[in-house]
């Protein structure tokens, strides 16, 4: 943790990485990672333990897992959609593991093939034998703020959800902008309703940039108490179901506009963009980061003659 109690937890190599067409190489993925562990995060999400059929591009979760340099201070994490991915993310010593459903049913459905009951009586279960095995989990709540089958999604249901997996033993919880629908009145809105279900520093935000909201949304965040932010190195990645969706908030762009607020990350800005500006290369594609294009405001020009 920085000394500012800001926790950052870089996800691209996972949120990112999986909606990537062209499969980027094992030995470049454990690259990847090892280069982000020397940036200063608290929290890394490596890969995810799903079915390789529906998500092929982290096909190699295993050996990358298992092949990263572990640098101590920084907790490497995986995502699990069920039993399956426990035991695999376990196997493959993850430090913690980060549960997934939805809070809509036809997300849900659609990026987990089964019914909520079915996700959430699952997530019950690993959050119980993960911690048997002393293993914390985390859950991510897909479409907190909104579904893009159904639109609008009640408080009261990502509170429900939260409490259950708080009650079954959950380390904390992740509410996640997974197309880009909250707006800032919102985000405070939903961390002041789940304030009773579990303590400030255990909720993490996750947001997508998909309509250029991310980053107020962040500050709406911190401004009602959230210190936990899950952020994707280069703003990779994307949604199967949001079509031209962006990823996730940009690492770089983040932690800048935290530095520039006098809030310290512990993440080595000038180092993250360098790897930042490497990316393009690791995934074969340009992407749009004006972090990137511009440098940060520190950066200064030579006057014109
Ligand atoms: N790891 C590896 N393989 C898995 C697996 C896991 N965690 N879970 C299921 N499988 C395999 C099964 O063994 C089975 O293989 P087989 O056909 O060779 O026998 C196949 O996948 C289908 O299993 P089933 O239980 O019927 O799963 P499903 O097809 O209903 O898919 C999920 C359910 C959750 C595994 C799948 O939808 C998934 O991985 N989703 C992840 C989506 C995701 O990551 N989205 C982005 C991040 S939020
Ligand atoms: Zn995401």
């Amino acid at each position: 943790m920085s000394a500012s109690g800001i926790r950052i937890n870089e996800v691209a190599p996972r949120d990112g990485l999986q909606m990537e067409s062209r499969f980027v190489p094992t030995a470049d993925k454990i690259a990847f990672v090892d280069a982000l562990s020397d940036c200063g995060f608290a929290r890394i999400e490596v890969t995810s333990f799903t079915s390789p059929r529906a998500i092929p591009a982290l096909a190699d979760a295993e050996i990358v897992l298992r092949e990263i340099r572990r640098v101590p201070g920084v907790t490497y994490t995986a995502l699990v959609p069920n039993v399956r991915g426990m035991e695999r993310a376990i196997d493959s010593r993850a430090d913690e593991l980060n549960l997934v459903m939805s809070c809509s049913e036809s997300h849900n459905r659609a990026n987990l093939r089964m019914a909520r009951t079915a996700s959430l009586a699952q997530l019950v279960e690993i959050v119980r034998s993960a911690r048997g095995a002393g293993v914390p989990s985390n859950v991510s709540l897909s479409t907190a703020f909104g579904c893009p089958f159904e639109g609008a999604v009640s408080g009261d249901e990502v509170a429900r959800l939260a409490t259950a997996l708080v009650e079954a033993g959950a380390a904390g919880v992740t509410l996640c902008d997974t197309t880009g629908m909250a707006a800032p009145t919102e985000v405070r809105a939903l961390i002041g309703r789940l304030e009773g279900v579990l303590p400030l520093d255990a909720i993490t935000l996750h947001l997508h940039d998909t309509r250029g909201m991310a980053l107020a949304n962040a500050l709406a965040a911190l401004e009602a108490g959230a210190t936990s932010f899950d952020a994707s190195c280069a703003g990779l990645g994307g949604c199967p179901y949001a079509p031209g969706a962006s990823g996730n908030v940009g690492t770089e762009l983040l932690v800048h506009m935290l530095a520039c607020m006098g809030r310290d990350t512990g993440v080595d800005l000038p180092r993250l963009m360098e790897v930042a500006g490497r990316v393009p290369a690791l995934v074969g594609r340009a992407l749009c980061n004006p972090l990137l294009l511009a440098g940060p405001r520190s950066r200064l020009h030579a006057l014109p003659a």
